[in-house]
């Protein structure tokens, strides 16, 4: 049998070919059925004639979700998802697959995450996870081609590479070791070696935050540049995030508005970024500006509430006179949607007093909280840089800014749209002193950094880099609510679904 895979039809139009693939829907019209099938690579309307006997036979009795290959004549049809169509000429069962429990009709999200194993089928997980293959596809491209070298780090390692509260311990054989918080103190020794480095893997942090921002397990890339300050640490991860959201819009528009996401918004996504530093925002939060500008979101957040209502009850009455069961599916699911989008906005409702009262109150000295940082990326239509925090809220092996001791030359990029931080960067601290002096400060051990701390011995030279969470970068990208969508079997403290 010669597999034709449903994107390479074009290559097939008007001869026959055979997919292998699974039904994802099945609609009839009396002499004729309609099959949507899917394989992964696309999805196809495959037509079965009831002058067909037996194969007419066979796709009566096909359920959601049972194996198929289907042999037929691809015909061009503009009006079809994918633009051709099948005329089946044979269908050979692999299994009928028993009832399905994802409906089209709209699931709750516990429900879909309880069955996140079956709904990545689905299309909008589909297209999320092809979205996130190109992403990873065009960052490792990008450092190959830019003279970065991939340098794979260990997920087992003896001490803390950022804040130890969020270590996730492991036994191992008669001692006791962590999972990797970051790949960033080997990459540092790394780039002593071979200059321009990278790694990307799996990352651990164990996380008591029930936030739509963190995962206890996900995915960081991390450059790591030999010679380099932090000025150019910035440039690399402007670049890098324009080439990103440049090659998802070329090759993914479609998919992007399939998720509702506002593609506009991300052509700003243009060099040069935002760039304030810690005290600025700080100042910028507690402003009366802010304020004003806060509250009027705030009432304006409150009367699309309440039209928002409004058009629930309308929907709850057509629900109850609705004539037929296509119509009640068709309600059911919109007033679903209106129900999270209520759910959603009163939340924000509810918390818009606490934020601005937390961002007046802000103290120059604390790292920036989730709402903070949501009040400054809404302020602009591309990334923000946030430099210069305060050597008491970030880690240890940052530099000491040159001119003001109580800074460090560190950046925390933040995603337009209220998204807040994707990347946390820095240039790292090169004097064995200091550094020493910085670990124990953070009531850390230096001895258990000794070998960190060797490069700082033999050819100490300003470095930096920065680290960006793959879930974070394509929440925004994407402009989902929650980061948990954007990786195929999320683990986040609150569950563990599979
Ligand atoms: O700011 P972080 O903690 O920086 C580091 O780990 C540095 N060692 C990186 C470096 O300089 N090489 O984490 C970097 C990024 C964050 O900006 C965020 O995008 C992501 O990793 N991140 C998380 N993503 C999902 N869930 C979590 N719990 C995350 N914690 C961090
Ligand atoms: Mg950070």
């Amino acid at each position: 049998m010669n597999k034709t895979l449903i994107n390479d039809l074009g290559a097939h139009a008007g001869r026959q070919a055979t997919l292998c693939g699974w039904v994802y829907g099945k609609r009839s019209g009396g002499r004729v059925i309609f099959l949507q099938v899917r394989d992964g690579s696309g999805i196809c309307q495959c037509v079965v004639e009831a002058q067909n006997g037996d194969v007419f036979l066979s796709a009566e009795k096909l359920t959601r979700e049972s194996s198929v290959e289907v042999t037929g004549l691809v015909n061009v049809e503009p009006r079809a998802p994918g633009g051709f169509e099948m005329k089946v000429s044979g269908i050979n069962i692999i299994q009928i697959a028993g009832e399905y429990p994802i409906t089209p009709k709209s699931h709750g999200i516990d429900f879909l995450m309880n069955h996140r194993h079956l709904w990545l089928r689905s299309k909008r997980p589909a297209v999320i996870m092809k979205i996130r293959d190109t992403i990873i596809f065009t960052l490792r491209k990008y450092f190959h081609d830019n003279g970065f070298m991939l340098v794979d780090t260990p997920i087992l390692v003896p001490g803390a590479g950022e804040d130890a509260q969020t270590l996730f311990n492991v036994e191992y054989f008669e001692r006791k070791l962590f999972l990797a918080q970051t790949g960033q103190l080997y990459l540092e020794n790394a780039c002593m070696a071979y200059g321009k480095v990278y790694c990307f893997g799996p990352t651990f942090r164990a996380e008591k935050s029930k936030t739509r921002r963190h995962l206890t397990e996900f995915w960081m890339l991390e450059p790591e540049i030999a010679y380099a300050k932090l000025e150019d640490v910035m440039d690399l991860a402007e670049d890098m995030t324009v080439k990103v959201v440049e090659a998802v819009l070329e090759k993914h528009e479609e998919d992007l508005k399939f998720l509702g996401r506002d593609v506009e918004r991300l052509r700003n996504v243009k060099k040069p970024f935002v760039r304030m530093t810690y005290t600025d925002a700080a100042n910028n939060l507690r402003s009366a500006e802010t304020k004003a500008w806060l509250e009027k979101e705030l009432e304006h957040d409150k009367a699309k509430l309440q039209d928002l209502i409004i058009k629930l009850t309308s929907l709850e009455d057509q629900h109850k006179t609705a004539k037929n069961a296509w119509q009640v599916d068709k309600l059911t699911s919109e007033m679903h949607d209106i129900k999270e989008e209520i759910a959603d906005l009163d939340r924000d409702i509810q918390n818009g007093p606490e934020h601005i009262k937390l961002a007046q109150e802000f103290e120059w000295g604390g790292d920036l909280g989730g709402s903070d940082e949501t009040i400054i990326s809404r302020q602009f239509d591309k990334p923000v840089f946030v430099t210069h925090y305060p050597k008491e809220a970030k880690a240890f092996y940052m530099k000491k800014d040159y001119d003001d001791d109580r800074v460090v030359r560190n950046m925390d990029m933040l995603a337009p749209e209220g998204y807040g931080e994707i990347i946390g960067g820095s240039q790292r601290e090169d004097d064995l002193d200091v550094l020493v002096e910085r670990i124990k400060e953070q009531g850390l051990k230096p001895e258990d950094y000794d070998w960190y701390l060797d490069l700082r011995r033999y050819g100490s030279v300003p470095h930096g880099g920065f680290g960006l969470g793959i879930e974070r970068l394509m929440t925004w990208i994407c402009g989902l609510k929650h980061v948990r969508e954007t990786i195929a079997f999320p683990r986040t403290m609150g569950k563990i679904y599979q």
